[in-house]
């Protein structure tokens, strides 16, 4: 069982697709464990792009990022840092395939709907950033039985 972090993005909260994107994840029987809307601040921007804060293009999307609401959630599953991943689809909208969030209602480059950790590292500081550990809400979805052995 893996656990990932999911931003819903300013342009999804703004667009009024985050029903349509959470049902995605339900639909694929993900468990949400924790999940909260909250305003992003530059200083919490910088912590969670990191890696960007140096590129040419880090204070536009410090902007975007900070502009509106975004939905934070801990999504739960079998491998679900690799399966949301490709639920998520390529950066860019313009190039990521049909089917996946961002091939599907994306354009842009930088609004692209969705943010899904990359891989198991940082997965776990990810959630650090946005969750204490009282904000988790562990369940056994009922679900299970049908999903896979054991
Ligand atoms: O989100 P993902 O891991 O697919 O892409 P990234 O390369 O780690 O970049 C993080 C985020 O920065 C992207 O999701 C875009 O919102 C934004 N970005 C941007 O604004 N301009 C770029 N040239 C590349 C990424
Ligand atoms: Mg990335």
């Amino acid at each position: 069982m893996e656990r990932t972090l999911v931003l819903l993005k300013p342009d999804c909260v703004q667009r009024r697709l985050m029903g349509r994107v959470i049902g995605r994840l339900e639909d694929k029987g993900l468990n949400i464990v924790a999940m909260k809307l909250m305003r992003v601040t530059p200083e919490l921007a910088k912590k969670h792009y990191a890696e960007h804060v140096k590129k040419d293009w880090y204070p536009e999307l410090e902007k975007f990022i900070t502009s509106a609401p975004l939905a934070a959630m801990i999504v739960e599953g079998p491998e679900a840092i690799r399966v949301v991943r490709e639920m998520v689809g390529a950066t860019n909208g313009l190039k990521a395939a049909p089917g996946t969030v961002r091939g599907d209602f994306s354009t842009s480059q930088q609004m692209n709907l969705i943010h899904a950790s990359d891989g198991p590292e940082s997965a776990v500081r990810e959630i650090g950033i946005f969750f204490t550990p009282s904000e988790i809400c562990e369940y056994t979805p009922t679900l299970r039985q049908w999903q896979h052995p054991g």
